[in-house]
């Protein structure tokens, strides 16, 4: 099938290259199990077979398996799936040896990670999170899978949706944050986006919400860590946004390296059967991750390969990547009776099920149109989406006397730092299908202000080369170019400094003992600080960072993180006031790393509050609370919150209601966030939850009313066995511009069996 549409058409119109209806479920069935039939054992495990490429690697070089086999397993239809192979040419090549050559001819899955783009690139999802619109990050994922469907890709990677409270932990840039109530929001808005409300469009793609379960919890932020949290933080935090996926449509769920609480996730029957499969209904399919199955040797958990293909099957893990697990030893386990022919027999029908889904069936080359390919990547619409993506996702974090924005062209302006002229960082780590050096620099986005510009490096940021697969950049010692940065510096009336992190030093593999300024920045900004003081902060990072000395002396600072193809544009924009910040910040950012784990939806512990004596909750170096809280931002112009009010609509639903005003010169957007806390609980429960949020427009002396309405669904919590329960009792409320500043009351809700 062709098909000529333009960009808009794609981007905005999900549906319109459907082929067929969605099928029912039982029509499904009956194809799937008709299709089971006719199988052998072998490619029955064939199909649990995921295999990577030929070229790009995302994992540790495989040591068996070489591309002779991996060719001959295709051909014998010994393999269900394959990753990182993109492109029309290439996936239709690989596509044909499966359709044409192998005995029963089922077509593969090409999946592949589509972290924040497929070659136009959007922010990393930490920024996205930052902007709190659903609208904005479901279209975001919509751009990505239009792109990747049109190079052959069927399948991402993502979302990953890990709640992460650790800012060492180098992954938290491809994740939603701290918090499970929003980071269920944007589970479920990036599977609509990537997956639309018909999955055998020849746009959409199956998504895969990872990685399950705690990997974000990962001991020190070391990646693949060790995982030990209790179950009341497991079913609290860590599941909720995996549930939203689900109960979205996800198709696939990736399992995760991490032990937790002594068991490889690979092999964890209780998370992957008893929680996923059973409790939660889920009838996608469960993949591994690279390598986890054959890792659950080196965990000490399987004896060898073949013993942990056993663990992984019987615990649900229904596709193994990159572990050639299945595809040597399943066969065998099965023959000893080790592994039942039963558990095969789900799994394969849950991953045939999501190939007839896509449409596979129908059309194996549905998504090898080249002309299409030609057409859509880089396309000018998907452009405009990923530069309002970008606006939406910096967050404004500091603004004293309004030094932001800058006045266009009355100012002279010297930007000082090696990432204003960077066009491969701001495209962030998860770019392996992009082109590097694609970004727009944030000196070219200042081009057109008119603004009178001078530009110096004052220093770089690492040594030599990064790239996606290189060992961590080495920071850079040399400070010969400060001088030059100070002369400017001293000669302008405002500096632009533009520090942070390298793209490559945040990502999978790429954490940190240390949340500062890499190289000789912190030096650089103090240094020019002694010359002009009217500095501009932007930060472009991967993770929370503690600037301690910045947020004290430096008046303007604005968190751009990475924001992808259209950076520089973005980032001007604001600078100039064109578009006003609306971000707000989905993790807390820490006062130093000894805070770290930090969140605001902490505990209270048994003695919070200190007094001038030495036994409190406290550091004896250090304040407790984050430099800046979960949900801060600032705008260019100031809401006030008044008339705030709280009713019990009936037992168990509460109407909550604040006045909001636009008191400012200029229109902006809010993000009002509603608090909760369950004073007296059977579980202790955190000091605040948030339950509620709403992003909105308003003119300047403009006001709002915004509604929120409580159920049982946000009253309740998961007590340690993971039933949910709703107590009743006293709840206070806050609700305002962040997680530390708003307007508090409270409410009591009835007795329990007293339920409407
Ligand atoms: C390992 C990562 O943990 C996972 O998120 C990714 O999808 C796979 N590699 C495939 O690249």
């Amino acid at each position: 099938m062709t098909n000529k549409f333009t960009g808009v058409l794609l981007v905005f119109s999900i549906v319109t290259f459907s082929c067929s209806q969605p099928e029912t479920i039982d029509e499904l069935d009956v194809k799937v199990n008709d299709l089971l039939a006719q199988m052998t054992l072998e490619e029955k495990i064939g199909q649990m077979n995921l295999y990577n490429g030929f070229w790009d690697i995302t994992g540790p070089a495989p040591q068996e398996g070489d591309a002779a086999k991996k060719y001959a397993d295709l051909e014998q239809g010994y393999v269900g799936a394959m990753l990182n192979i993109h492109g029309t040419e290439n996936v239709r090549k690989i596509q044909e040896i499966a359709v044409n050559q192998s005995r029963l001819g089922i077509p593969l899955l090409f999946g592949y990670d589509i972290i924040h783009g497929y070659k136009t690139l959007s922010p990393i999802p930490l920024a996205e999170a930052a902007s709190w619109d659903m609208e904005a990050i479901e279209m975001s994922s919509r751009v990505a899978a239009t792109e990747a469907s049109a190079a052959g890709i069927n399948w991402t990677f993502a979302p990953m949706v890990d709640i992460s409270r650790d800012a060492r932990w180098g992954r938290v840039m491809e994740g939603g944050g701290e918090d499970p109530y929003l980071g269920a929001k944007i589970a479920s808005a990036r599977v609509r986006g990537f997956q639309g409300d018909d999955l055998s469009a020849a746009n959409t793609i199956a998504a895969c919400a990872k990685h399950f379960a705690g990997y974000g919890f990962a001991e020190a932020g070391r990646d693949y860590n060790t995982v030990d949290i209790g179950t009341i933080t497991l079913y609290n935090e860590v599941l909720p946004p995996f549930r939203s996926a689900v109960n979205q449509g996800v198709r696939t769920i990736m399992n995760s390296f991490n032990i937790l609480n002594g068991i490889p996730a690979t092999g964890d029957t209780f998370l992957q059967r008893d929680i996923l499969k059973d409790k939660w209904s889920f009838n996608g399919f469960v993949v591994s991750d690279w390598g986890s199955t054959g890792e659950m040797i080196t965990h000490g958990y399987a004896r060898d390969l073949a013993h942990a293909a056993a663990l992984a099957a019987n615990a649900g893990s229904d596709m193994d990547m990159e572990s050639y697990a299945y595809v040597n030893h399943l066969k065998a386990q099965v023959d000893s009776g080790m592994v039942d022919i039963a558990v095969i027999d789900d799994a394969v029908k849950r991953i045939l099920r999501v190939k007839f889904e896509l449409g596979l069936f129908d059309d194996p080359f549905r998504y090898c149109d080249p002309e299409r390919e030609k057409e859509l990547l880089y396309h000018e619409e998907h452009q405009q989406a990923v530069r309002d993506m970008a606006r939406k996702s910096m967050v404004l974090l500091k603004n004293e006397g309004n030094l932001l924005p800058l006045s266009r062209g009355r100012q002279k302006v010297a930007v000082i730092g090696a990432l204003a002229d960077d066009n491969n960082s701001p495209l962030g780590s998860w770019r392996i299908s992009s082109d590097d050096s694609t970004a727009v620099t944030l000196l070219e986005g200042m081009e057109p202000y008119g603004a009178e510009i001078t530009y110096a490096k004052g220093a770089d940021l690492i040594t030599g080369p990064a790239t996606f697969l290189n060992n961590v950049p080495i920071n850079q010692t040399d400070k010969s170019e400060f001088r030059q940065a100070v002369r400017l510096a001293r000669r302008s009336d405002v500096v632009v400094m533009v520090l942070g992190e390298h793209g490559f030093q945040s990502g999978e593999g790429r954490s940190r003992t240390r949340l500062d300024l890499p190289g000789v920045q912190q030096e650089l900004l103090e240094a020019v600080f002694e010359a002009n003081q009217n500095i501009v902060l932007v930060l472009m990072n991967g993770r929370p960072l503690a600037l301690p000395w910045a947020a004290e002396h430096v008046p303007a600072i604005l968190e751009t993180w990475h924001l992808g193809t259209q950076s520089g544009h973005a980032i001007a924009q604001v600078l100039f006031g064109e578009y006003n910040p609306s971000g707000k910040l989905p993790m807390s950012f820490p006062r130093s790393i000894g805070q770290v784990p930090i969140s605001y939806n902490r505990y209270n512990t048994g003695r919070p509050d200190a007094l001038d004596i030495v036994f409190w909750s406290t550091y004896t170096d250090e304040a407790i609370d984050p430099l800046f809280p979960f949900g801060h931002g600032l705008s260019y112009t100031n809401f006030e919150y008044s008339n705030l009010s709280v009713q019990l609509v009936d037992k168990h639903r509460v109407e909550i209601k604040v006045t909001v005003s636009n008191e400012g010169r200029v229109a902006g957007e809010e993000v009002t966030q509603l608090y909760i806390r369950d004073v007296v609980a059977s579980v202790a429960r955190p000091i605040k939850e948030l339950k509620g949020f709403r992003k909105f427009h308003l003119e300047p002396g403009q006001s709002e009313t915004i509604v929120f309405t409580l159920t049982e669904n946000e009253l309740g919590f998961f007590d340690a066995k993971g039933n949910f329960k709703v107590e009743p009792g006293k709840f206070q409320v806050m609700v305002g511009t962040s997680s530390a500043e708003g307007l508090s009351g409270e409410f009591t809700i009835g007795p329990v069996g007293d339920q409407p």
